[in-house]
């Protein structure tokens, strides 16, 4: 059986797939495959392990229907067009739950480093700017006792709720299609109204999927009912705000501050004003990428391709 990565993957999950007798191909160009080149290779394997990429759409996909398995190297699966892949037939897998600590820590991060102007005093110091230094100057603001507003209260939202509350006793209130009764008693966490979510958070983290119902919801309306204190943090999927309607409460001082793992488009053009905002951090999409975490997923994703080689029911699909 053969297998192609669409980019270099961590050394356990190449070490499982190999053990396994299963041969594999990795694309190791420092560019994006082209469609004709992705074809080519999906036409030679039996499986695909996916790692990032141009998006796995329905003129892809029809050249797929011999694969056994598109196996993703991710939690989220909005680059798949899920609906072609099951009316052909095609398995789709992810990696969920091994990334909930670092996605949710990054999000942390986000929230300190805005919070305390942190990258923009490092530009400053870069730049030679270190300055004099009075009781009125560099001031961040206090995260402690804060509400922290969830949206998508589940597997990293929880994590990132844990560790405000666990560091900081923030005030946890969520907002999700459904009431999640066993976090609110873990959490102590309230189910709010997306609007009272808007209104009442003095940090907002986003934690949900991208979709069609929460692709831009944080828009110019959204932003108008935050708190001109507010921090917005979005490491979840770039699609889920709208950048031009953030730069604007930010600009007019509807919102405080920003912190982004996650950009809309990806990557980030090096002029986009968010990166000269000093209440704005912005990161490479970077939120499961750790030694520990990036080996743990590629274990996850080489084990759904042998459970499908074997014929066995794969451990984590996201279609059938
Ligand atoms: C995920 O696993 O979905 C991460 O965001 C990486 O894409």
């Amino acid at each position: 059986m053969k297998v192609f990565t669409t980019r270099i993957i961590p050394e356990e999950g190449l070490a499982l797939l190999e053990r396994a007798g299963i041969t594999v191909t990795q694309w190791s160009e420092p560019r994006e495959m082209s469609l004709e080149e992705m074809i080519a290779k999906c036409k030679e394997n039996d499986a695909l392990l996916f790692a990032g990429g141009r998006k796995i759409d329905r003129s892809l996909l029809e050249h797929c229907r011999h694969l056994k398995i598109i196996s993703l190297l991710s939690v989220g699966y909005d680059n798949v067009d899920l609906k072609a892949a099951t009316e052909l037939g095609i398995q789709i897998t992810n990696t969920p739950g091994v990334l909930s600590n670092a996605t949710a820590d990054t999000a942390f991060l986000l929230m300190l480093t805005v919070a305390r102007k942190a990258f923009f005093h490092h530009k400053r110091i870069i730049k030679g700017e270190w300055g004099f230094s009075s009781p009125t100057a560099n001031l961040g603001v206090d995260i402690e006792g804060k509400t922290l507003g969830i949206w998508g209260l589940g597997n990293i939202g929880s994590v990132m709720a844990q560790r405000c509350r666990a560091a900081f006793d923030m005030k946890i209130i969520y907002c999700n299609r459904h009431r999640n009764e066993a976090a609110e008693k873990a959490l102590d966490a309230q189910w709010v109204s997306f609007d009272e979510l808007l209104e009442q958070s003095d940090v907002l983290s986003v934690h949900t999927s991208l979709t069609p119902e929460t692709k831009e919801k944080f828009n110019k309306a959204a932003f108008a009912k935050m708190k001109p204190s507010a921090i917005f943090i979005n490491a979840a999927r770039g699609g889920i705000h709208n950048e031009t309607d953030l730069i604007a409460a930010l600009e007019t001082g509807q919102i405080w501050g920003a912190g982004l793992d996650v950009t809309n488009p990806e990557p980030m053009h090096p002029d986009n004003p968010l990166l000269q905002m000093p209440t704005v951090a912005v990161l490479p999409h970077i939120g499961s990428a750790t030694v520990e975490t990036r080996n743990a997923m590629s274990r996850i994703a080489a084990q759904n391709i042998i459970a499908a080689f074997e014929g066995q029911p794969v451990p984590n699909p996201v279609n059938h």
